[in-house]
């Protein structure tokens, strides 16, 4: 987990100052192209948005900066990859698919006190498979109570936390738990429903730790499921940074390329508005800002724009204050980088030529 091991956290200041450095100056952050670094100590936040159409070079910028992190800011990365095309120097991959001797376990409970447990973790999993199971609220009511007793069966209970500590059930006690209802037609329903999502087995496996420097490679799953998968992930980072305390310095940076399977992400929500405090910051790429939340893009510092679709450009224009010239004029690798206020065009340095 992150207790262990992490590197002594940056700081961060929460005012914002100009990022572009004069070669002669010392190196400070992380060189995006040209002279232009990120510097996570001189940004209000440590958040990134990249907006680019296909072969804009999302990935190698996204790629680039998540190296460079690790190697020039020793922070630890966590990437979710939904293509598979993510691999960098120094991870350990954790691929998940039908195969894999790996899951994720969507059950895994928040500890912290306030907002945490066995119940709110039941609401907030109910309200994530809302959309994707198309319940009413008799079925979403129903999980609900089916999922708290797959917690109580273990002994864990809302009332007491430290009943929170032990080992979380994951989807096979679900299936099993709405197997024995065969009497309640909601209930079978329901199991009906679910079936692909345990015949995938993904959610029922054991979990690794979230470690150092990992990969998840989600790229073998269906886009639903990649959603529960990130959405899982992305909330048990958050939590875990939560519970390590305020800090003023950065900890981990979360990447997330083609992040449009998250757009209805309330974990990025939650990171992008109190990530910072945590030392927890996000980076995320689509191909419209459209698939980003609002949310994210609000609270997101350093936005990256490199070339888009030509249907994109007004939106993209409004949305990061830039002139639909100006994108439209814009090569592969080449971007529109805005911090705050200030902005300028830059050549990124792909990751392909920081690491042959
Ligand atoms: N190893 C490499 N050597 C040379 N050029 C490369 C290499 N990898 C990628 N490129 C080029 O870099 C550019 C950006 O590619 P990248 O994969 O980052 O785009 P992308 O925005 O992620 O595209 P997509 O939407 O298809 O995922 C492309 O023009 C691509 O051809
Ligand atoms: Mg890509």
């Amino acid at each position: 987990m992150f207790t262990h091991q992490a590197p002594p956290p940056r700081r961060i200041k929460t005012t914002a100052t100009p990022t572009t450095m004069a070669k002669d100056e010392p190196v400070a952050g992380i060189l995006l192209g040209d002279s232009c670094y990120w510097h996570p100590d001189q940004v209000a936040n440590p958040h990134g948005c990249i907006i680019g159409g296909s072969g804009a070079g999302k990935t190698q910028t996204l790629k680039a900066i998540a190296h460079a992190s690790r190697t020039d800011l020793a922070v630890q990365i966590v990437v979710i990859d939904f293509h598979g095309d993510q691999a960098i120097e120094g991870e350990t991959c954790h691929p998940i698919h039908m195969e894999s001797p790996h899951g994720i376990n969507p059950l895994v409970i928040n500890l912290d006190r306030q907002g945490g447990g066995p119940n709110l973790k039941a609401i907030e999993l109910a309200m994530l498979l809302r959309k994707t199971l198309t319940m009413g609220p008799n079925q979403e009511g129903l999980l609900i109570e089916v999922i708290k007793d797959c917690y109580s069966e273990r002994r864990i209970f809302q009332e007491k936390p430290m009943s929170w500590l032990l080992e979380p059930p994951n989807f096979a006690d679900l299936k099993f738990k709405l197997d024995t209802r065969v009497e309640d037609k909601e209930a079978v329903k329901l199991r009906l429903k679910m079936s692909a999502m345990f015949e995938y087995g993904i959610f029922c496996k054991p979990q690794p730790p979230l470690g150092h420097h990992t990969r998840w490679d989600l790229s073998k799953l269906p886009p639903e499921l990649q959603a529960i998968a990130g959405d899982a992930l992305a909330s048990q980072v958050m939590n875990a940074h939560r519970l390590l305390g305020d800090t003023t310095g950065l900890r981990t940076l979360l990447f997330i390329d083609e992040a449009k399977e998250l757009g209805h992400s309330r974990a990025l929500d939650r990171i992008a508005a109190d990530g910072r405090k945590y030392g927890l910051g996000l980076w995320v790429a689509s191909q419209s800002s459209r698939h980003i939340s609002k949310d994210v893009l609000s609270n997101t510092f350093t936005k990256l724009v490199l070339p888009v679709d030509a249907s994109e450009l007004p939106l993209t224009a409004r949305t990061f204050r830039f002139s639909q010239e100006a994108i439209a004029a814009l090569n592969p690798l080449e971007s529109l980088v805005r911090f705050g206020k200030a902005a300028s065009k830059i050549s990124i340095t792909p990751y392909y030529q920081r690491c042959g």
